[in-house]
């Protein structure tokens, strides 16, 4: 499954991007050693392993091929979310579902009527795949357990078995390789115990590298039943800080490496074990605070320095509240574009404005359906500057079960008392104004002056 080139496997106390570049050119010069028949002989393998290699390529990208603007629609795709973006700007809708939904029919039918991509809440985070409590293999690294994640993929396939057409096949964002949160802390320690002391760089670059390898090998092998399903991945999520756009540091990542070493690292090993058609994404929120974005170009610009490493493209997380900039967002996309290929929005949803309590619901939708409506005519006049994205993933279907309402419960916000409504659905699984915003704005009143 190697894509990116060869990969050293050592860690010598050079900078990474030194060390690959050294070890490079030691490898082009072993090769000019071959006499001409072993050159003659190692040719004919290399084409027929080209060969094969193109036909996997092939029959991989059978699953992926079509872009959204090739995709054929009828009248069933009409009023769908799903339609609309490929019509508008050629990218995906997505949203995100957890465990729960899946005995939820008439949720589940949201999801299979409006979206073509789903990202799994929390089922593929390195949490549910470690487990509380490591189990470790002979090799000497935690075994990953997939039950949780393939129960929801298993749905999906069933689903994409029968959706006709290729523009309403579901596809999965995977969501996420490398966090500081959701990820065990015995993943940092000494013999996986969290009271033993951190371990060393190397140690837990090996810990990384297996874990990547692990979850590529469960998805993308010859013979994983779900080989083909997953198009992106979140490689890494939330490593740079919110106030000037360096490390953050209340993470376990950090507190191992001192530097964004790992990051770097994170998409030289999945550049090495993903198949080159799922795309490689850094992924974060506050991604329109300008200095932030720097940090994040500059992050993603040490990353594209390494040979090694493939960076595809920018999630903007998108958790954005009332007081959403559209001016902020374009700038912030506008620079992404300049360092990746694509950006996705990943996690769209919105807090209620400040003190909101749930008295006014309708005018409370109204201006909800008129900042994503801002939001959406950024985007596709992003798309005409030739600024590239490729997807729009709410963070859940419907304002029930969205996160913000146990965040808010929780006291997650500064304004506690916040009744919640963050998404395109109600808590009665009904369309709301914000539905109509990206499916057909002349249903929507006029904003308000
Ligand atoms: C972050 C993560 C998501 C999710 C949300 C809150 O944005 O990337 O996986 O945990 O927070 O629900």
């Amino acid at each position: 499954m190697k894509r990116g080139g060869r990969f050293i496997n050592l860690f010598t106390g050079l900078t990474l991007a030194g060390m690959v570049f050294a070890m490079a050119g030691c490898g082009a010069g072993g090769e000019t050693q071959h006499d001409s028949a072993q050159t003659a002989e190692t040719a004919d393998t290399e084409t027929a392993e080209t060969a094969e290699e193109t036909d996997a390529a092939q029959e991989q990208k059978t699953a992926t091929a079509q872009e959204p603007q090739e995709w054929e629609w009828d009248a069933q795709d009409e009023e769908t979310l799903r339609y609309a973006f490929a019509k508008a700007f050629g990218g995906r809708a997505g949203v995100c579902v957890p465990m729960a939904a899946l005995s939820d029919t008439d949720r589940m039918a949201i999801v299979k009527d409006q979206f073509n991509s789903v990202t799994m809440e929390n089922e593929m985070k390195p949490d549910t795949l470690l487990g509380n409590k490591p189990v470790i293999g002979e090799d000497g690294f935690p075994v990953l357990s997939f039950t949780v994640p393939d129960m929801m993929l298993k749905e999906i396939k069933a689903y994409n078995d029968t959706a006709g057409r290729d523009g309403r096949k579901i596809m999965v964002r995977g969501h996420v390789l490398v966090w500081h949160s959701q990820t065990p802390e015995w993943f940092f320690h000494e013999e996986y115990n969290v009271d033993k002391p951190y371990v060393d760089k190397q140690t837990m670059l090996a810990r990384m590298e297996n874990y990547i390898k692990q979850v590529m090998e469960h998805y993308e092998s010859e013979d994983s039943e779900y080989r083909g399903m997953i198009y992106a991945w979140d490689v890494v999520n939330e490593a740079v800080n919110d106030t000037d756009g360096g490390m953050r540091t209340d993470s376990s990542w950090f507190r191992v490496f001192y530097s964004f070493d790992y990051v770097e690292w994170a998409f030289v090993y999945a550049n090495q074990y993903a198949p080159a058609h799922i795309k490689l994404f850094y992924n974060d929120y506050n991604d329109i605070n300008p200095k932030k974005a720097d940090g994040i170009c500059k992050l993603i610009e040490q990353i594209k320095s390494n040979p090694e490493a493939r960076i595809d493209g920018m999630g903007m997380q998108g958790h954005y509240d009332m007081n959403f900039s559209d001016v902020l967002f374009k700038q912030s996309a506008r620079k992404y574009a300049a360092v990746v290929d694509e950006i996705q929005i990943t996690e769209l949803d919105l807090k209620a404005s400040t003190g909101f309590d749930g008295t006014d619901m309708e005018e409370e939708y109204q201006k909800q359906a008129d900042v994503y409506k801002s939001l959406y005519d950024a985007v596709k006049s992003l798309k005409q500057e030739g600024v590239p994205i490729t997807a729009i993933v709410f963070w859940g279907t419907d304002d029930r079960h969205s996160w913000l309402q146990s965040a808010n419960a929780a006291g997650g916000s500064a304004d506690g008392t916040r009744v919640q409504c963050p998404l395109l659905f109600d808590k009665d699984y009904q369309k709301k104004p914000a539905f109509w915003a990206f499916v057909d704005d002349s249903k929507l009143e006029p904003a308000a002056e």
